[in-house]
């Protein structure tokens, strides 16, 4: 049974096999999660960013996808790269379909490169607005049906940035548990 766990932190600073990166579709960096992962994690993670523009992502990773570098000087062995979604109500079904496939398909390829542990950021809930309490709900349900998929993954673990984040976090998980 992977144990789903919501721990108060950095993601940058976790010791798990794969960090989910809340990265947009160029691939090349940007602030928030991405910042922090590229800046501690180095140019080593940059350098696989670009070759993968150069070759299979050449119009940059669609939305809702993932796709795996390494983690560089990050206490991990892999960065599971994802586009989340910008919140905008109009287009709320499919736009969460589509947070909901950046959990499913990060877990996929953590899974596939024999990762056991993996931490996701609080993914589109930054810059790209998503309500907080909505993103853990859409999150939670992703990862809890993704966990079936994989049952050799040991532990998911949410990292939230700060306290209202881990409870909102905790929350979903408790109503879900
Ligand atoms: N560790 C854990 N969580 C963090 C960290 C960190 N070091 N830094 C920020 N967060 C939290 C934010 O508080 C937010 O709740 O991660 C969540 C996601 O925020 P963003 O990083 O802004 O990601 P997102 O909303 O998905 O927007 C992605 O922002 O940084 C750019 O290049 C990125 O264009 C992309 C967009």
């Amino acid at each position: 049974m992977t144990r789903i766990t919501p721990v108060e932190g950095d993601i940058t600073a976790q010791e798990v096999d794969a960090v989910v990166n809340a990265a947009n579709s160029s691939l090349l960096g940007g602030g928030g999660v991405d910042g922090a992962i590229h800046r501690r994690g180095g140019p080593e993670i940059l350098a696989e960013c670009r070759a993968l523009r150069a070759s299979k992502y050449g119009r940059g990773l669609p939305v809702g996808q993932a796709v795996a570098t390494t983690a560089g000087r990050l206490p991990a062995r892999w960065v599971v790269h994802t586009v989340g979604p910008v919140h905008l109500p109009e287009e709320y079904e499919a736009r969460a379909a589509l947070l909901a496939s950046c959990h499913r398909e990060s877990l996929r390829v953590a899974a596939a490169l024999g990762a056991r542990t993996v931490a996701f950021p609080a993914i589109s809930t930054g810059v790209y607005r998503w309500p907080l309490a909505d993103a853990a709900q859409i999150a939670v349900r992703a990862v809890r049906e993704a966990v079936a998929e994989h049952p050799e993954l040991v532990e998911v673990r949410f990292v939230l940035f700060g306290p209202e984040a881990h409870g909102v976090f905790r929350g979903a998980l408790d109503e879900t548990g």
